[in-house]
């Protein structure tokens, strides 16, 4: 696998395959045992969410919160995915996210993760670090996440909306079922103190608060003034147009077809689903969805 988009077709996209119960494909099990392996440390926040949750957001929040001050080159010339490594990724004879996290020089290390409660590699529980996790409601994750599929040639290629909309609800996706990803971080909460679980339209509501509490869980006191910089820097418009922070320097995803910083709204999910889909997503997500303690918004 290259990373020149030149040399990439729908061909070699990757291939999903079931992998201990979950759909992966190759780039994120390839270096399992690495992964498993790894060696956290206790200082270390592991940014956790179903992909396309609002993970780059999160992340550009915390370095901005960490770093911005002290370091604030490092924001500007390096992309959020060399300032946050993504620790189960490895693109062969490229990187492994693994390396990345072993060599990256800050304290905290900031580490991104899509995987399921149950695969997270045990140093992270016996380290006790701080986990961040980000949730977003299923049907705008869908829709975001279909776009993505579309647009990053290392994804297993999307098909059409109505056959996505199947895969979706069949938790045939990499990193599988959304509804299991959600409710067994959900679930690991309830006896794991050291998560802070949020939500993608929390933040899109009133991103200052939720700067605030994240604050709180990480232990930072900024002053009022750096966290009204960061509020503003990670605006969805400002996020966009900021080339460290918008994918736009990675060149497997094909910008042409859709942009990473696509919408940033709660609600798209209106202009994508029929109301037969709307109707037949509903049924079955009452079905997965027992817990009525975790509840995700479809609007704000
Ligand atoms: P959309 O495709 O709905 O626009 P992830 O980082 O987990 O891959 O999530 C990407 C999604 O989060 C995309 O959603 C993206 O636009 C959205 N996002 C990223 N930064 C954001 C921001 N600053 N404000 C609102 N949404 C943001």
């Amino acid at each position: 696998m290259s990373l020149d988009s030149n040399k990439m077709d729908s061909s070699s996209r990757p291939k999903l395959y079931d992998f201990h119960g979950v759909a992966m494909t190759d780039i994120f099990t390839a270096n399992w045992e690495n992964v498993q392996n790894f060696q956290a440390r206790p200082d270390d926040i592991l940014i956790a969410t179903y992909p396309k949750a609002g993970t780059t957001w999160v992340s550009q929040i915390l370095d901005m919160l960490y770093f911005g001050q002290i370091s604030p080159e490092r924001l500007k010339t390096l992309p959020i995915y060399e300032r946050v490594p993504f620790l189960e990724m490895m693109i062969p004879n490229v990187v492994t996210g693994t390396d990345q996290a072993d060599k990256l020089p800050t304290t905290p290390r900031l580490i991104k993760t899509h995987l399921p409660v149950q695969f997270v590699p045990k140093s992270f529980w016996e380290q006790n670090c701080r986990i961040i996790y980000v949730a977003r409601n299923a049907k705008d994750n869908m829709v975001s996440y279909y776009h993505f599929d579309c647009m990053n040639l290392v994804q297993p290629a999307a098909g059409d909306w109505k056959s996505y909309f199947q895969k979706f609800m069949e938790g045939k996706l990499v990193f599988g079922s959304w509804y299991d990803h959600v409710n067994g971080w959900w679930k690991k909460k309830q006896t794991h103190s050291n998560i802070h679980y949020m939500f993608y339209e929390d933040m899109i509501e009133d991103t200052g608060r939720e700067i605030d509490k994240l604050c709180n869980f990480v232990g930072l006191s900024p002053s009022v003034e750096e966290k009204e910089k960061v509020r503003s820097e990670v605006q969805f418009d400002s996020m966009k147009k900021n080339d460290m922070a918008n994918y736009s320097t990675l060149p497997v995803m094909d910008f042409k077809v859709s942009p990473f910083m696509r919408k940033g709204k709660v609600g798209d999910w209106k202009n994508h689903f029929t109301v037969a889909q709307n109707e037949e997503f509903e049924e079955d997500y009452k079905r997965k969805m027992t817990d009525p303690t975790l509840q995700l918004r479809w609007e704000i």
